[in-house]
């Protein structure tokens, strides 16, 4: 008898192995190479920044755990993942839901949001004196200006827009954004544009000390009082100073995972997480697993902090 329970033991396990194989393999060519999204942004099978809006880690693979989230929100950072964002509808935007991830309410001065467009979604105006940054995440969105001039926006492409610029962002079939705005902080004789443009337009630049390689998606000019940088690190590589400073970080995750230190908490992320960094708090990261991390990250900058 027992010997013949240890044998059905051995076979179960053997089976389990077989298939836990065979899901290995399943998973691998559903969420296709991730490595792919990466190098060939073209892939129908995975486009670019897919593991956004489809984390590796899928919320309904967590539904089968009560209360369960990553998510947490202290008084100078929070990480907000995808399985607790909670989508309304957008004030004065038409077909379209928001989920904000950072807001004042947080002791942030900017706000942070995804919005999904629907289909022949329109979006509604800034408040008044409000500046905007919107970032595609998926599909595409018809941008046009005052000068009437309608532009495609595709995913990995951005738009600028300063206070009180009148604009519209429309999908036809649906398009997911992330969107930053804040009250923008006027200086005397510096007036900022329209920026339009996209991720792999914008120059790699110097990052002495540090291995990451950084993109900038406004300038750096005094008109402009903050930023929005693309960060990729190869995984196993990491930051080099463990940062303290007065800017705030709004920052998603776009590709990737690691580990995030915010104070002394440290957060396992990837793809779809969202984080606000107070004034102050100490960050760091380190990039792991097997394809590179790519994340967009909100910085005030410019300003006399008194
Ligand atoms: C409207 O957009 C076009 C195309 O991006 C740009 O050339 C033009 O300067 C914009 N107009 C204003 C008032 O910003």
């Amino acid at each position: 008898m027992q010997s013949l329970s240890a044998t059905h033991a051995k076979s179960l396990l053997l089976l389990s192995t077989i298939l836990c194989t065979l899901n290995l393999v399943v998973t691998e060519q559903g969420f296709c190479s991730a490595i792919s999204s990466v190098t060939d942004s073209n892939s129908n099978c995975n486009p670019l920044y897919s593991k956004v809006i489809n984390p590796t880690l899928n919320p309904s693979h967590l539904q089968d755990l009560p209360g369960f989230t990553r998510s947490v929100y202290k008084s100078d950072h929070a990480l907000i993942t995808p399985e607790s964002h909670v989508f309304s509808p957008l004030p004065d935007w038409s077909n379209t839901l928001g989920a904000y991830l950072v807001s004042p309410a947080m002791g942030a001065h900017f706000v942070m949001y995804i919005a999904k467009m629907q289909e022949s979604a329109k979006s509604g105006c800034p408040p008044k004196d409000v500046e905007r940054f919107v970032f595609v995440l998926q599909g595409s969105v018809t941008f046009t200006n005052v000068s009437g001039v309608g532009q495609t926006l595709m995913v990995d492409s951005f738009a600028y827009l300063p206070p009180n610029s009148e604009h519209l962002f429309e999908s036809y079939e649906s398009a997911t954004l992330v969107v930053f705005e804040r009250r923008y902080a006027y200086l005397e004789n510096h007036v900022p544009e329209q920026i339009v443009g996209s991720t792999d337009q914008q120059p790699l630049l110097d990052t002495p000390g540090e291995v990451f390689e950084l993109r900038k998606l406004l300038p750096t000019s005094l008109p402009y009082d903050f930023n929005i940088h693309i960060m990729d690190f190869q995984p196993g590589e990491f930051l080099n100073v463990k940062e303290v400073h007065y800017n705030q970080h709004g920052l998603l995750l776009l590709e990737g995972q690691g580990i995030y230190r915010l104070g002394d908490s440290w957060y396992p992320v990837q793809a779809g997480d969202a984080i606000w960094m107070a004034p102050f708090v100490p960050q760091w990261y380190a990039a792991l697993g097997k394809i590179p991390t790519r994340y967009l990250l909100y910085k005030d900058v410019n300003r006399n902090p008194l």
